[in-house]
């Protein structure tokens, strides 16, 4: 039987910071987003989140989640204390609980994996996940015999200057025997720097304790201000973007681009500098992407080429070209081999294969059929002051540049609008529209005579 605990009650003092510490960003989830998706395949019985500082909050944050148990610790007088509160919910458990800090996002799930197994073949009180740093300046220090026994955990704050110099941390991933653990729960003390329950002291209390060393020492960096945030979201980006180039990715210079954990890419995609792949977004084999792109919560099929466009919640058909300055907005669906160009806005619109809208134009609440032909500067007028209406393109159609399509309106098809018309009524298919002033010219017109 497995329980696994997130303490997410802290403040985070030192983000200095409107938002709880475990809702900060990191690659497009939140902090404790991630701890908890770090443990998931553990399937444990239970899964308990540790709230307090702001807890609404941050219990609205994972309303999605099931089977997530939220337990209030309020005030916070620290770890160990956050851990008493599980006392009353785990009341009976009789299996190990796995207690993650909500500020180490980084862990891979094989760590926890190795972690539990070493701690139920050794039949420990507790085991730990340790690391040595190069700078381990702010994390608790593990003392620790050879045989992987841990004595204690001195946090820094409250080390000498001798204990200052073991290298060996508390990552704050720890396995315990519930039962034991909950024996000794109650006799934590606030004998400490911060007069704090820290939940490091029940080590000392506990027999045995163990400790495992992580390889990859990054995987548990501790988030407690933006300078590790950015270290961790740093790290995050390097993995992320190593395993999409193993799996033939090319990124021409990689770290100038940034993904989602929720990124897929197919073969032979070429990402140029200064790309931004955000939440659930797919790009198809043989993309293009970049300089300069922002893709988010999107699917581009294969071979498209984007150019500096943003692209946002919206499907966008093989073949298709965007950009330069493109921007495709949400509730938007391109058939194949589309062309949206330069300093063109398409928003909750379908455009149909084929279809060509190169140069300035806003295309908004339109469904275009296939082959049509935007011509430059081309308006859908979608909004009255109230509401938004549709505008219908039948396929083959073409608009001159400058046309201003007021909304609610629909061409039929192969219809031809003249340059410059603003047209407020549908057109039948075949039909040349025209909606401007008709041209005068005056022969041998000199103007206004001065003096
Ligand atoms: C803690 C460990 C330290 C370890 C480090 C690893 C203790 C006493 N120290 O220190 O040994 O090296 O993590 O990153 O445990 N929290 C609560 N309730 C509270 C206080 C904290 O839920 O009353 C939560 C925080 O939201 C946070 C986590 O516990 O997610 C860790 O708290 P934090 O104050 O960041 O501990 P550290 O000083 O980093
Ligand atoms: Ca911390």
């Amino acid at each position: 039987m497995l329980a696994v605990a997130v303490l997410a009650a802290g403040k985070g003092t030192r983000m200095k910071s409107e938002l709880p510490k475990v809702l900060q960003p990191l690659a497009g989830s939140t902090l404790v987003e991630r701890v908890l998706a770090s443990c998931r395949h553990l399937a444990p019985q239970r899964q308990l989140l540790i709230v307090g500082h702001q807890a609404e909050r941050v219990e609205a944050s994972l309303a999605g989640q099931p089977g997530l148990e939220f337990v209030l610790q309020q005030p916070q007088h620290g770890t160990g204390h956050a851990v008493q509160q599980l006392l009353a919910p785990l009341e009976g458990f009789e299996g190990d609980l796995l207690v993650l800090n909500g500020d180490v996002p980084l862990l891979r799930p094989a760590t926890l994996e190795a972690l539990l197994e070493q701690h139920q073949r050794t039949r420990a009180a507790v085991t730990l996940l340790t690391a040595r740093l190069d700078d381990p300046s702010g994390y608790g220090r593990v003392f620790a015999a050879d045989d992987g026994r841990v004595s204690a955990i001195v946090e820094h704050r409250d080390c000498t200057e001798e204990q200052r110099r073991n290298p060996l941390i508390n990552a704050g991933i720890y396995c315990f025997n519930w039962p034991q653990l909950a024996a000794v729960l109650p006799s934590l003390t606030t004998d400490n720097d911060q007069g704090e329950l820290y939940l490091t002291d029940t080590v000392g209390m506990l027999e045995p304790a163990m400790h495992q060393e992580v390889a990859d020492a990054a995987e548990i960096s501790g988030i407690n201000d933006r300078l590790q945030l950015a270290q961790c979201e740093a790290a995050l980006q390097e993995r992320l973007r190593r395993h999409w180039m193993a799996e033939g990715v090319t990124f021409v210079d990689p770290a100038s681009c940034t993904l989602s954990e929720g990124t897929r890419f197919g073969r032979d995609v070429l990402v140029e500098p200064q790309c931004h792949f955000r939440g659930a977004t797919s790009i198809g084999a043989g993309c293009r992407i970049g300089p300069g792109c922002l893709i988010e919560d999107s699917r581009l099929e294969e071979g498209v080429q984007a150019l500096y466009s943003v692209v946002r919640q919206a499907v966008v058909g093989a073949g298709c070209s965007l950009g330069p300055f493109a921007q495709v907005r949400p509730g938007s669906t391109l058939a194949e081999h589309c062309h949206v160009g330069n300093f063109v806005e398409v928003k909750n619109s379908s455009l149909g294969a084929g279809v060509k809208v190169n140069h300035l134009s806003y295309i908004g609440d339109a469904d275009l059929g296939e082959r049509v032909n935007v011509g430059a500067g081309t308006i859908t007028a979608n909004y009255d002051g109230v509401r938004k209406h549709r505008t219908v393109i039948g396929a083959g159609s073409k608009t001159g540049a400058n046309s201003v399509l007021v909304a609610p309106i629909s061409l039929g098809e192969n219809v031809t609008v003249g340059a410059g018309s603003t047209l407020t009524r549908n057109v039948p298919s075949g039909a040349l529209a025209l909606g401007r002033a008709r041209q005068l010219v005056k022969e041998n017109w000199s103007g206004p005579q001065s003096g």
